[in-house]
């Protein structure tokens, strides 16, 4: 294989067949071709795409770069969920054990936060001693005795990801559809899963800034997944208002406990119940994703939900004694509130500006090595639809740091749009992509669009 005649096909928008694909991703993950070539093609593709076929092949072979979970000798499906990324997006903590609760178990690799968005895994890590370094076998273990494990990515899973990542980081070509559902899918088929629900977040808080784009990137990820041999359903959900009260890690874990109680904000609950409802649908347990989120929510009332992420915590290292005293969890020392300028209802809010204040308070990173604080973050305290006057609080900043306060005011000032009103409440479900599994209804009912 000549690498120029690969580049130039790509280029002159032509087609690369299964070989020439498999050949150029073993001489990414071996260092065999040259960043400058990999950049180049990654720029090709950037303008002229990859079809359904190449992009399967590609994140084929991606994923076998490295180590894949075998999980067959655990009986029983195995769904896991992904986000695009979010603000206040805790989605995955207190879903996953409700899910493990109804009968479907959840294998999860989560990724760390960077930029605006928080992490999964740096929501865990705040409660003391929870451990996401597990090895892999520890990692079955807990996938087979509590139902639900969630680590981070090691260095031995999808390497072809890291090179090329971080190659598209310093080239401009993150923004590829077909390059982002390969990285993305390629570390969720290394799971060893069945089934797989993505969240596409769209709005101001979201990768994907508009309705189109989500759209497309949800189609390709499902067409990608169903390829792949996994069943894959993505939910596409609104991402112009921080999600639930909580912003910052340990806030957030606080609020999981609160949905796991059967209590917590209306809009997490949403999405909780929505996305379980499509997990149990894709692990064969139930017979639409309506039944699905009923049971979930049962799952939330009756205490098996609370149960099981219980286990995990103690499973993971953590102490198990903050499921019913949050009070052990770390607490930022000092708080203050964000008062409304202006009367008027809230429009939208600028949750880039949200999840950067919480950032720079301390709870997020601007660089992969920089720690987080597990304690520090945000309460919001008015959504879109909610009518404030001058004076009242908007947010609270929960911070360590009094030296970083002013920029988080900074970043903040503006950020909640108000109008005359009224502004609609709308679900945060705003459609949902993905062929029915075999024979049943569409996953949700009724299809939606943006
Ligand atoms: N998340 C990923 O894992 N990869 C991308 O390319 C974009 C988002």
């Amino acid at each position: 294989m000549l690498m120029t005649d690969v580049i130039r096909r790509k280029r002159d928008g032509g087609r690369l067949d299964a070989d020439t694909i498999r050949e150029v991703i073993q001489g990414v993950t071996t260092g065999a071709v040259p960043d400058y070539q990999v950049a180049a093609l990654l720029m090709a593709i950037y303008f002229q795409g990859l079809d359904g076929g190449e992009l399967a092949v590609w994140t084929d072979t991606m994923l076998r770069s490295g180590d894949v979970f075998d999980l067959s000798d655990i009986p029983g499906p195995k769904v896991d969920k992904h986000s695009t990324g979010g603000v206040g997006d805790k989605i995955s903590i207190p879903l996953a054990p409700l899910v493990a609760a109804c009968g479907v178990r959840v294998p999860m690799i989560s990724g760390r936060g960077l930029g605006h968005t928080g992490g999964t895994l740096d929501k865990l890590e705040s409660m003391p001693g929870f451990r996401t370094d597990l090895s892999p076998e520890r990692f079955i273990q807990g996938v087979r005795e509590v139902g639900v494990c969630l680590i981070g990515q090691t260095e031995r899973i999808v390497p072809a990801d890291r090179r090329l990542y971080a190659l598209r980081d310093v080239t401009g070509t993150v923004e590829s559809i077909p390059l982002i559902a390969a990285s993305i899918l390629s570390k969720k088929l290394a799971e060893g899963i069945s089934g797989l629900v993505l969240d596409v977040k769209m709005g101001s808080g979201a990768f994907m800034k508009t309705p189109d784009r989500a759209r497309q990137l949800a189609e390709t990820l499902v067409d990608l997944g169903e390829r792949s041999g996994v069943r894959t359903v993505a939910c596409l959900t609104d991402m112009d208002d921080p999600i639930g009260w909580a912003v910052g890690n340990a806030l957030e874990i606080e609020e999981t406990l609160e949905v796991l109680q059967g209590a917590g904000p209306e809009d997490t609950v949403e999405l909780v119940e929505v996305l379980g409802g499509q997990m149990l649908l894709l692990g064969g347990v139930v017979a639409d994703g309506e039944e699905g989120a009923r049971r979930i929510r049962a799952a939330r009332f009756d205490g098996s939900g609370l149960e099981v992420f219980r286990r995990m915590v103690a499973f993971q290292g953590g102490d198990p004694r903050l499921v019913d005293d949050p009070g052990r969890l770390p607490r930022a020392r000092f708080q203050k509130e964000v008062p409304a300028e202006a009367e008027g209802v809230v429009e939208s809010v600028d949750c880039e500006a949200v999840g950067m204040a919480a950032l720079v308070l301390g709870g997020g990173r601007r660089r992969k090595e920089d720690p987080v604080d597990p304690a520090v973050g945000l309460r919001i305290r008015v959504h879109r639809g909610d009518r404030v006057r001058p004076g009242e609080p908007l947010a609270t900043l929960c911070y360590n740091d009094p030296a970083r306060v002013p920029e988080a005011e900074g970043r903040l000032r503006g950020a909640w749009r108000l109008g005359p009103g009224p502004v609609d409440r709308r679900p945060r479900l705003v459609g949902l992509a993905g062929r029915p599994p075999n024979g049943m209804p569409h996953p949700g009912g009724q299809e939606k669009t943006p």
